[in-house]
């Protein structure tokens, strides 16, 4: 049986309702040693929706060998048909963006990065060579009236290349959004920031004009600080926020990465704030104690773990 819910204690200098935008089945499963049967994907994201989220990211269409946790996209999308919730799909470059189209994908993510040494790892390009095969991509897309949402990762600290500077990340924003890019999300693929630093980028992409209502933020929960970053980002104005149901993540080309800031402790942190979300916290809370077992281990969610009674 779950149950609990926070006491609410509304905070009237937040938004009065946030989007999230569901990652667990492309951002977290492509990093899971074990390769999850399509059927379950397909379940998984039938009750991810049936949960209220009504952003869920299906999968990729990346190359099969960078990420074979993903491969089975031709399959899982016609499972889908009637799920009641957006379904963006990533998309690297004009292959990828064929096959979506060819099974109906009316949103797709390109995802760039601000650091060099992140886009040779994740792309195989230079950050200007990725660009370049993201601009036609991203034209023709919008061509085809398929939404677009841009991904920037290294926004805050790259594994090899260390702190990254503000202005980088700005420039990097600046061309995505400029080439069409609807929605930029910004990307902590290592987890290292924290509220000061995600503050200070937010008001420099303001100074650079850039529109907070375009922007999303991506927290990965290397060090803990996810929830403590996305308050920092709901205190600027930012209304859609990206999760992972149940903790499930990280990134196969980033060393250090672990799991996205888990859906249910952010829609605990919300409830309690009294900020709507749509979500049903109990039913989110059973669906990742449902993949939990799936995969072999433990959520790592605390609020799974709180309300599922799960052993750690
Ligand atoms: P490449 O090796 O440079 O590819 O990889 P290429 O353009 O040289 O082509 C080589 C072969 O791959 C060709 O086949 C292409 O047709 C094929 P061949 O002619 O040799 O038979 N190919 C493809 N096949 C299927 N689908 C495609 C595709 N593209 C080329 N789309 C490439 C370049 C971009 C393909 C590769 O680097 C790649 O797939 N990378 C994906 C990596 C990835 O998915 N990473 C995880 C997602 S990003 C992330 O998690 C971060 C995020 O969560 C935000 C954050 O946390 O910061 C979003
Ligand atoms: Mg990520």
């Amino acid at each position: 049986m779950i149950s609990g819910l926070p006491m609410v204690v509304r905070d009237p200098d937040l938004p009065a309702r946030v989007r999230i935008h569901e990652v667990g089945p492309r951002d977290g499963l492509q990093n899971e040693k074990a390769v999850v049967p399509t059927e379950i994907k397909a379940e998984f994201i039938r009750r991810l929706a049936a949960a209220g989220l009504d952003t869920v990211e299906a999968t990729s269409f990346v190359h099969p060998k960078w990420v074979p946790q993903l491969a089975d996209a031709e399959q899982l999308m016609p499972m889908l048909g009637d799920v009641p919730a957006r379904l963006p799909v990533l998309v690297p470059n004009q292959r990828g963006l064929d096959r979506a189209l060819a099974l109906g994908a009316r949103e797709i993510a390109v995802f760039g990065s601000a650091t060099e040494s992140f886009a040779k790892a994740n792309l195989n390009r230079t950050v200007d060579e990725s660009l370049a095969m993201f601009e036609p991509v991203v034209a023709a897309a919008r061509v085809a009236g398929v939404a677009v949402r841009g991904y920037l990762s290294m926004c805050f600290g790259d594994p090899w290349e260390g702190a990254v500077p503000l202005d980088r990340v700005v420039g990097v924003s600046r061309r995505l959004l400029d080439m069409g890019c609807d929605e930029l999300s910004l990307g902590d693929t290592i987890g290292v920031a924290t509220p000061g630093h995600v503050a200070a980028l937010l008001t420099a992409l303001d100074e650079a004009g850039v529109p907070t209502d375009r922007l999303a933020v991506h927290f990965h929960d290397t060090y803990g600080q996810a929830l403590a970053n996305t308050l920092a980002a709901l205190r600027h104005g930012v209304t859609t926020v990206d999760a992972s149901a149940g903790g499930l993540g990280g990134c196969p080309y980033a060393k250090s990465a672990t799991g996205n800031l888990a859906t249910e402790d952010l829609v605990w942190m919300l409830d309690g704030l009294g900020v709507s979300t749509g979500v049903d916290l109990g039913r989110l809370t059973a669906t990742s104690v449902w993949m939990a077992a799936h995969l072999g281990r433990p959520s790592p969610s605390r609020t799974v773990r709180a309300l599922s009674h799960q052993e750690p």
